[in-house]
């Protein structure tokens, strides 16, 4: 198979962890017979350097041209980068707002798994750990307070700021039929989380989520507000399984999952459309902080590599040897700083690259 895969390194340790994938993919692509063709693309940081904003048409353009992208990460240190000196649409994140907006990408999936090499990093008591936990967040990620209208202004002498969230039963039906797709070839369980005890966007999205489930009936479907789903995440994580809910609920809610696996480091997510076009990335940040010191853990993004064979190009067997090679390296005992505890060897970012493509 001949693939057009678009690839934005960005910022902070984005260019290291993407260039491992890239070395990943180039194994799959050796062994398995396909030829995959990357074309650099500039978002975040990166485009702030060379064009003055962190998306442009350019990057849109040759992003609708690929297949698919496979994305490091983007953003700075907020404090001392000078991307943020300039006006919030101007920064970082308002690119990557901007291509998920512009190449409609609404559905987001980020799966937390805890693998059972990794329970002894887990921060729940060990009981719960022992359980351990295999659930999935489909998180709405176009609409919602990200996209609604904002503003600050001085009222009567007094600084006001405005945000807000507004969906119509569109949107809501579309990610609604996502979650419930994918549930039915896991464990058939749908728990939508919202804040239908206050929010009147809530309350529709409950109403349109039911109707969903009406198409759906050998799957579960079950209701819950997102403080309480805050907690039952630390409680008990293994009674989810697909969990639906909207951008903002979504990306808190995400973080919580991913940080309960043990390590942020090893999540991946991929953001789809209606076609089979998705954009992967690890679910963690650019961290700045330990930037270009092999450091950084590149499993996250070698796994998105392996979502993104999965979901947009349908080489299913090929994404399981990628998912195989990354398990028999945490056997192994390989860790980077991230996730390594006592008895395993630490390894650099390079070398966790090397030795899971040697495994495929
Ligand atoms: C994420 C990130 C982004 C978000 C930021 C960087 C805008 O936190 O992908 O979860 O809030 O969506
Ligand atoms: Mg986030």
């Amino acid at each position: 198979m001949n693939c057009r895969i678009g690839v934005i390194s960005g910022d902070g340790i984005g260019p290291e962890i993407v260039r491992e994938a890239r070395k990943v993919l180039d194994r799959v692509a050796g062994k398995f017979g396909h030829s995959f063709d990357y074309t650099e693309l500039l978002l975040g940081g990166a485009s702030i350097d060379a064009h003055g904003v962190p998306l442009t048409e350019e990057t849109v353009r040759q992003a609708k041209a690929c297949d698919a992208v496979l994305m490091g990460s983007i953003g700075g240190d907020a404090k001392t980068s000078p991307w943020y000196r300039l006006e919030p649409s101007k920064r970082p994140e308002a690119g990557l707002l901007g291509i998920r907006k512009a190449l409609n990408l609404f559905a987001n999936l980020r799966p937390a798994y805890l693998y059972r090499e990794l329970r002894g990093a887990c921060p729940l008591r060990e009981d719960i750990s022992e359980a351990g936990f295999d659930l999935l967040i489909m998180r709405e990620l176009t609409g919602g307070l990200y996209f609604g209208e904002r503003k600050t202004e001085v009222i009567d002498g007094v600084r006001t700021a405005v945000d807000t969230l507004s969906y119509n039963e569109h949107e809501i039906r579309r990610i609604a039929k996502r979650a419930f797709d994918i549930a039915v070839k896991r464990r058939k369980k749908v728990c939508s989380v919202d804040k239908a005890n206050v929010l009147d966007s809530s309350r529709l999205w409950r109403k349109v989520v039911e109707e969903v489930a009406q198409e759906y009936p050998q799957v579960e479907l079950s209701h819950m507000y997102v403080d309480n789903c805050a907690m039952q995440l630390v409680m008990n994580p293994a009674q989810f399984d697909v969990i639906l809910t909207e951008n903002m609920f979504g990306d808190i809610l995400s973080d919580e999952a991913s940080m309960v696996t043990g390590s942020i480091g090893m999540l991946s997510s991929a953001s789809l459309n209606d076609t089979k076009f998705g954009l992967y990335e690890p679910s963690h940040g650019s961290a700045p902080d330990i930037a270009g010191q092999d450091r950084a853990n590149p499993i996250a993004t070698i796994l998105s590599a392996a979502m993104m064979l999965r979901y947009t190009f349908d080489l299913d067997r090929e994404a399981d040897a990628i998912e195989a090679a990354v398990r028999q390296v945490l056997q192994e005992g390989w860790r980077t700083g991230d996730i390594f505890s006592e008895g395993c060897t630490c390894v650099g970012t390079v070398r966790m690259g090397d030795l899971i493509a040697e495994r495929i």
